[in-house]
């Protein structure tokens, strides 16, 4: 494909997924926020959970939550699964056009492991379909009977995969297909369990029959585990602008860290109007996440040490034309691109001092940078920017 026709393609999936994403993501928090606010008092209905009022655009509104009478169901009624399908397909297709079209650069890295675009496109694949069947297979087994035990072990398998990913593709295409997994997790669990269920309630209601206590007790237990991944999967949506987390040696160990942090602070916005103490607990728990992963990322473990002696500037220019001016040029000579990546134009002595703090993080930190390391740079190179950079980035 015409790569301006993918950067607009790009662009209006991206748009799409996210503001689908808010709308899914902000119902589901509306609607849990909702369940843990409504009172006894007052309520219309004899099978009522409860209910409570909102003020929103200068209205008051009345929410009760219940169950009905047989044989009414009102109209219209309103469902949400939609917002839900809009993200996944979104989601998926961005997965493809960025990461698995376009020769898969962004998922292969050379420090990582030497793979073809195929194996990588398969590994990616596998993880999504084969990650949905180990997850429910596992949640429908005897083991998913005890959701404590089965909690655990699926963290253990969701560490393993991230470990074992890390280990084969570039670390913001691993971190993306984790990501792409859970909402895959989510989706699935959306419309194999959750709709089902609501469709039983909606018929057993129309019927005049109690609804089958089985089908709804599977999608409480399957919209829990949705819950709990939301923040993990927001964090990954928006990881591949911090390199730091992804280009570091130990990126699974950091992912890891914020995944099971963000879904304790979830565990502690859910906790906190049954217990005191809980948002507190919530903050502390996020704070130690977040420094912790912060211990992780200030040691990228491959960083290039700048062993000391000048540099000349010369020298330096020679590196980046050869290594980096292929995408980093107005007119860049790589197939992959049409216009310099993220505007970053490193062909004048002004623009690479200019962003010499971010040449820094990108080549010789977390060496994300060049890309999949297309254009071949070696250690050396690398150890000759660190020491250009040691000395002060001086232009001569
Ligand atoms: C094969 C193409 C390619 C090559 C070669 C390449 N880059 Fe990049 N560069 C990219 C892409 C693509 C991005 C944007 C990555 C993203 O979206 O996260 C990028 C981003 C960057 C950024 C981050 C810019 C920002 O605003 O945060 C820096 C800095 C950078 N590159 C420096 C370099 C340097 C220095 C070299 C040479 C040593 C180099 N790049 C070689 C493709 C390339």
């Amino acid at each position: 494909m015409d790569t301006p026709v993918r950067e607009i393609l790009d662009l209006l999936v991206r748009w799409t997924h996210v503001i689908a994403g808010i709308m899914w993501i902000g119902n589901s928090l509306l609607f849990n926020w909702l369940d843990r606010v409504l009172t006894k008092e007052d309520t219309r209905y004899p099978q009522s959970f409860g209910k409570t009022w909102l003020l929103h655009s200068g209205a008051f509104y009345e929410v009760e939550k219940t169950l009905l009478p047989p044989g009414k169901v009102p109209s219209p009624l309103h469902w949400f699964m939609f917002q839900n399908l809009t993200t996944w397909v979104s989601g998926v297709s961005l997965l493809i056009l960025v990461y698995y079209m376009g020769g898969a650069a962004y998922m292969i890295d050379p420090q990582v492991a030497r793979i073809s675009p195929g194996v990588a496109v398969a590994v990616g694949v596998a993880t999504l379909v084969g990650g949905w069947l180990v997850y429910d297979l596992l949640w429908r087994s005897p083991l998913g009977r005890r959701p404590p035990v089965a909690s655990a072990v699926s963290l253990a398998l969701l560490v393993g995969l991230t470990y074992g990913l890390a280990q084969v593709l570039s670390g913001r295409a691993a971190y993306i297909h984790v990501g792409a997994l859970l909402g895959t997790l989510m989706t699935g669990n959306v419309w194999l369990y959750i709709v089902p269920s609501q469709r039983g309630l909606v018929a057993a209601t129309r019927a005049g029959q109690p609804q089958d206590p089985a089908l709804s007790q599977r999608a409480k237990l399957r919209s829990i585990h949705n819950n709990y991944m939301t923040f993990p999967v927001i964090f990954i949506m928006i990881s591949n602008h911090y390199p730091g987390t992804y280009a570091s040696q130990l990126n699974w160990l950091i992912l890891t860290v914020l995944m099971v942090a963000s879904a304790l602070v979830r565990h502690g916005m859910n906790m906190r109007f049954t217990r005191r103490g809980w948002l507190p607990a919530t903050f502390a728990v996020g704070l130690l996440g977040a420094a912790l992963a912060w211990a992780l990322m200030a040691r990228p473990w491959g960083a290039t040490a700048a062993a000391v002696g000048p540099v000349s500037f010369a020298e330096v220019q020679r590196i980046i034309d050869r290594r980096c001016v292929a995408c980093h040029s107005a007119q860049p000579t790589d197939p992959l691109f049409t216009a310099p990546p993220r505007g970053l134009v490193l062909t004048s002595p002004e623009q690479i001092k200019a962003y010499a703090d971010k040449i820094k993080l990108q080549v010789v930190e977390v060496k994300a940078m060049p890309l999949g390391n297309r254009t071949g740079m070696t250690d050396d190179e690398r150890a000759v920017i660190a020491r250009w950079l040691a000395a002060g980035a001086p232009l001569e």
